[in-house]
């Protein structure tokens, strides 16, 4: 191991551009969560600015580890502050219960003590089962999120929500446990595969969506600065969506209210992806795109939202490349609107047998619905799949 970190050039070019700080107001559990270039690389000192000279044990996956840790890893082992590092297999697959308790193991063999840390560096497979090990190993230690996609720096790595995925279905098992501070390093997303980074894309929009209209407008004008990973723009893409999602998560931790909100065009995806078996035939970014598609023409249909809010939010996701129908999932037969209402049926935003539904009076503008009956959707969702719009 070198004397001088190899991460050093990267360090001085951070220093010029300062990263936006966005607080996540939550009491005793608030936390910063700090956008920019750079950030792997200063990750060691950051930690011990923010949160103390305490020990780190790095979790990630492999495609993660191949361009981004060895600079992290560097500078904790120079600082002495580096207990060990766990290579995951890439991939939704690896958030399962075994996955998690060979993880818990590792972190124990590194002798992970109570006020030790755990730094998830990954997108949000990483961060939801490293959020999990760290809120049970040793009763719960401090997990600093490094959110490595889009998806999870817009996203996941914000709002504490932990979990893993078991035969009956996704994250129905795992905790709320928030991170200790959050590091989104908008340089991780050069690596990032361009299909990936356009999934991530679909859950900035849909802050937009749901409650900020002057930032969706922003993004209708700036979406291929963004793409082109222009870095104020990505920066500034990120903040607003990360600024939106530490408003609703202040209001409403646990989910009991507003924090549904987050779920626009999610129930409809996630019976999307239950029926493409969460496979890679379709991501969870496009599989929300087509669902936030579904909501906004279900809204125009039922007279909340004008035609004109549908047209424009479809009419975004379209440009920028998403799949907006259902007729635009690869690989084959499609599902019938009959077994989708069924499977939206058994999602965990059920309550007493009502399905929660977000739609919306306008862009900007979503709400919460317990009122739209099984056999209503699922009359709109067969004129939607008869009618596909490429
Ligand atoms: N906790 C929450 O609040 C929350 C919110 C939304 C989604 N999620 C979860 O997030 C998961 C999806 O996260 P994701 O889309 O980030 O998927 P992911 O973590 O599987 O990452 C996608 C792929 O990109 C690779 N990758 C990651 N960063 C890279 C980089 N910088 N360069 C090159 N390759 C890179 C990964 O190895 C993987 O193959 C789902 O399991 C979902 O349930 C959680
Ligand atoms: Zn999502």
């Amino acid at each position: 191991m070198s004397k001088q970190p190899a991460t050093a050039p990267a360090r001085q070019r951070v220093a010029k551009q300062r990263p936006l700080h966005v607080p996540v107001r939550l009491g005793k559990r608030s936390y910063r969560v700090l956008i920019g270039p750079g950030l792997v690389a200063l990750t060691a000192d950051l930690i011990a600015k923010y949160l103390g000279p305490a020990k780190c044990a790095i979790v990630t996956d492999a495609n993660v580890a191949r361009h981004h840790l060895q600079q992290l890893e560097t500078r904790l082992q120079v600082l002495g502050r580096h207990s060990g590092t766990a290579i995951l297999v890439p991939g939704e697959a690896t958030k399962n219960f075994s996955a998690l308790s060979r993880l818990c193991e590792q972190l124990l063999e590194m002798g992970l003590e109570r006020n030790d840390i755990v730094i998830a560096l990954g997108g949000g497979v990483i961060g939801d089962v490293t959020g999990f090990a760290a809120s049970i190993v040793r009763r719960g230690v401090r997990v600093v999120q490094l959110p490595t996609t889009l998806l999870a720096q817009v996203d996941s790595s914000v709002g504490g929500k932990t979990g893993i995925n078991t035969p009956q279905g996704k994250n129905l098992v795992g905790t709320f446990h928030q991170p200790s501070l959050v590091l989104a390093d908008t340089a991780t997303l050069a690596t990032l595969p361009e299909r990936q980074f356009r999934a991530g894309y679909a859950e900035a929009a849909k802050y937009g969506l749901l409650g900020d209209a002057a930032f969706f407008a922003w993004l209708e004008q700036n979406w291929t600065a963004v793409f082109s990973r222009q870095p104020d723009a990505l920066t500034k893409a990120i903040a607003v969506s990360v600024q939106g999602k530490a408003a609703i998560v202040a209001r409403d931790e646990t989910e009991a209210g507003d924090r549904m909100l987050l779920n626009l065009g999610h129930t409809f995806a996630h019976a999307l992806e239950a029926f493409t078996g969460f496979s890679d035939r379709l991501l969870h970014g496009e599989a929300v795109a087509i669902g936030i598609a579904l909501a906004f023409q279900l809204s125009a249909d039922l007279g909340f939202a004008g035609p004109n809010s549908a047209a424009s939010a479809i009419g975004h996701l379209h440009a920028v490349g998403l799949p907006t129908t259902i007729a635009q999932i690869p690989g084959g037969q499609g599902p019938d609107a009959g077994s989708l209402v069924k499977i939206m049926g058994q999602d965990k935003k059920v309550r007493n047998g009502k399905l929660s539904l977000v739609l919306a009076r306008g862009i900007g503008d979503a709400f919460l619905t317990r009122e739209i009956a099984a056999p209503t959707l699922e009359a709109f969702l067969s004129r939607h799949i008869g009618q596909p719009r490429s």
